[in-house]
């Protein structure tokens, strides 16, 4: 007996880990809610096949998957097309397979701006924004930061040359753009994001102690956990935000990619934080 109906499109999000992933849940609310049959699991790719783990998935009839850490570069380089945001961001976390070959997406980085504007309120049109990080997850969000309008994005990194590197990637044409060190912060800033790994090891970079400007909003791509980082944020009476509504955003921009409708994430929010 197959052990689901036989017309059910497939999906998947590969990673290593994969078990606490959110996504086969917040996947299965969206299809629950928008009447799609579809059936979506994580599954654990070998740190050394990921590619292996994808053809296997594709000769089951996989429509499209979703990829995460470690694999987001290896996914950019294996697909056959890419979508302009993908390029840029030199990282895929979306994939759709087609006939013709596989297409690379990549939806963090609208998934953080939506969270920002539409979950959290903010118009940051002549905003100062503050990004720290210049790994992939701080490389995937430059551009759709930028288009948000503000009027100076600064890049910080633990390793100043690689956030100005980063910077030097983009030529934005009304905004501000520099990279650097954390002790070349000056000035305060009206949002303050977190895109480091440094949260993972319980560790907060070198803030300067008027970094978040009255009203600030501190948002820390993590989610499940008070960071270092947000537990200074809030000790400075900046408003924190945790990555759970980007988790949620960047699924609903996949799921539109694969199914052409778009979900409600507001009530997938609401039960995963156990509202
Ligand atoms: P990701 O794809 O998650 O961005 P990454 O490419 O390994 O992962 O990048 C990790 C980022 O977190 C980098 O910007 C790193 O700074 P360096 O470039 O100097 O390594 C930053 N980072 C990691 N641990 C940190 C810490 N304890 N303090 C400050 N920054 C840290």
């Amino acid at each position: 007996m197959p052990t689901r109906p036989i017309m059910t499109d497939l999906y998947a999000v590969f990673g290593n880990p994969i078990a606490h992933s959110k996504s086969p849940r917040i996947h299965a609310e969206f299809a629950r809610q928008t009447g799609q049959d579809m059936d979506y699991q994580a599954r654990l790719a070998p740190l050394d096949d990921f590619a292996g783990a994808l053809a296997a998935f594709r000769s089951e009839g996989g429509r499209g998957a979703n990829v995460t850490v470690p694999f987001k570069e290896q996914a950019f380089a294996l697909a056959d097309r890419l979508s302009d945001r993908a390029r840029l961001a030199g990282a895929v976390n979306t994939l759709a397979f087609a006939p013709d070959g596989v297409f690379g997406d990549n939806t963090d980085g609208a998934g953080l701006a939506r969270d920002l504007t539409a979950n959290l309120g903010l118009d940051l049109a002549g905003a100062r924004i503050l990004l720290m990080g210049a790994g992939g997850a701080a490389r995937g969000v430059v551009q759709p930061l930028l288009d948000l309008k503000p009027a100076r994005l600064v890049i910080a990194n633990r390793t100043a040359e690689k956030a100005a590197e980063l910077a030097g990637r983009f030529s934005p044409a009304n905004a501000e753009l520099v990279g650097g060190g954390y002790g070349d912060l000056t000035g305060s800033f009206d949002l303050v994001v977190n895109a480091t790994a440094a949260s993972l090891a319980g560790d907060l970079p070198p803030l300067p102690d008027g970094v978040f400007a009255p009203g600030a909003l501190a948002y820390d791509m993590m989610y499940g956990r008070d960071t270092p980082f947000l537990i200074f944020a809030r000790e400075r009476g900046a408003r924190p935000a945790d990555g759970l509504g980007m988790l949620v955003e960047q699924a609903a921009e996949a799921f539109y990619l694969w199914r052409g409708v778009r979900p409600h994430t507001r009530p997938v929010m609401d039960l995963l934080r156990g509202a």
